[in-house]
């Protein structure tokens, strides 16, 4: 693993580490590695929020919390409730001046994982109206709107030790908005050469960002997901070698099974159980959570 120093992510306002995982580019394993991660720093002791700012909301749909399965009605996602479609005040409220609900805070919409036997973090989940963000969020101010939501959240007692937040694959309002509030980022990619610019236009969005707020943004860690053992990943592999080991360690997932099983049955990877044939996976992102733990100069928390 690259030797950085102890500490080198940033800590935001709040202080409480919080790291949003970005790449424009769809299906490079944002949420996979969001729900995982956040997961592994459960397990390791640590009271996590992770915060769904995805329209798609597949996070909130990968965790059950969405309108279940009917294809399979044994599902236990068919068992939980669908937060997506509530009358009731959501994450846009919280992110927009509506005067309506301009009072919502996140602390009212957060799901306490105490409450949910499936659930080992806390969660923000999306919402329906979550489409309309892009329309309403259109003057600058908005995208300070989460970041000032988490220092409320803080400063009303909710004292997490991590806040993961999983973006949408672009690079709108809503991730400018969720990397200016985390300071820190999580780089999901595949190892293919589509990624590669994908990243290089990741990398100049932060560096404007890092300009106009006057902010600085770490890297904190890059999954190269989906890692075949054949020569395409491995010469884009050496290329993420390149551009980014001196800034994050590199983490590389390969296609497995079990991620999708888990996905399909409404929880994380370290929830799901079947015939062990999950270890590689947990063991991959409780590396991940280390590695958190040391950017941020924090250790395991003892049971
Ligand atoms: N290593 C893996 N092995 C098998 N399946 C995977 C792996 N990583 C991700 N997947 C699956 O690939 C799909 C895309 O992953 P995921 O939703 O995490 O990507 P994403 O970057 O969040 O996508 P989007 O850009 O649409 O938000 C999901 O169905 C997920 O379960
Ligand atoms: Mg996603």
């Amino acid at each position: 693993m690259t030797e950085l120093p102890q500490g080198w992510g940033v800590r935001p306002s709040t202080n409480i580490p919080t790291i949003a995982f970005g790449n424009q580019k769809g299906g490079t394993g944002k949420t996979t590695a969001t729900i995982n991660s956040a997961a592994a720093l459960a397990s390791r002791g640590h009271d996590v929020l992770a915060i769904d700012m995805d329209p798609q909301a597949d996070m909130t749909k990968g965790l059950g919390l969405g309108p279940g399965d009917e294809n399979n009605p044994s599902s236990p996602k068919n068992d939980l409730p669908n937060t997506l479609a509530t009358d009731d005040a959501n994450l846009l409220d919280v992110l927009v001046d509506n005067p309506r609900t301009h009072d919502t805070t996140l602390s009212e919409i957060v799901l306490h994982a105490d409450e949910y036997d499936h659930l080992n973090f806390d969660l923000v989940p999306s919402h329906k109206d979550m489409g309309l963000a892009r329309d309403w969020m259109d003057d600058a101010s908005a995208r300070l709107t989460l970041k000032t939501a988490l220092e409320e959240l803080v400063a009303d007692s909710h004292e997490y030790d991590f806040i993961l937040i999983d973006c949408p694959p672009d690079l709108s309002v809503l991730t400018d908005a969720a990397f200016i509030a985390a300071q820190n980022v999580f780089l999901a990619a595949q190892t293919q050469a589509t990624s590669r610019d994908a990243l290089d236009d990741l990398w100049d969005q932060l560096e404007s960002i890092e300009d106009n707020q006057q902010i600085e943004i770490a890297i904190v860690g890059l999954l190269a997901n989906m890692y075949r053992d054949d020569g395409q990943s491995k010469k884009f592999l050496d290329e993420f070698d390149n551009s980014y080991a001196s800034l994050a360690p590199i983490f590389k997932l390969p296609m497995r099974v079990a991620i999708q099983r888990a996905w399909d049955n409404g929880c994380d990877i370290f929830e799901w159980e079947d015939a062990n044939e999950q270890q590689v996976e947990r063991d991959l992102f409780i590396e991940i959570a280390e590695t958190m733990e040391r950017a941020f100069d924090k250790t395991q928390v003892e049971a």
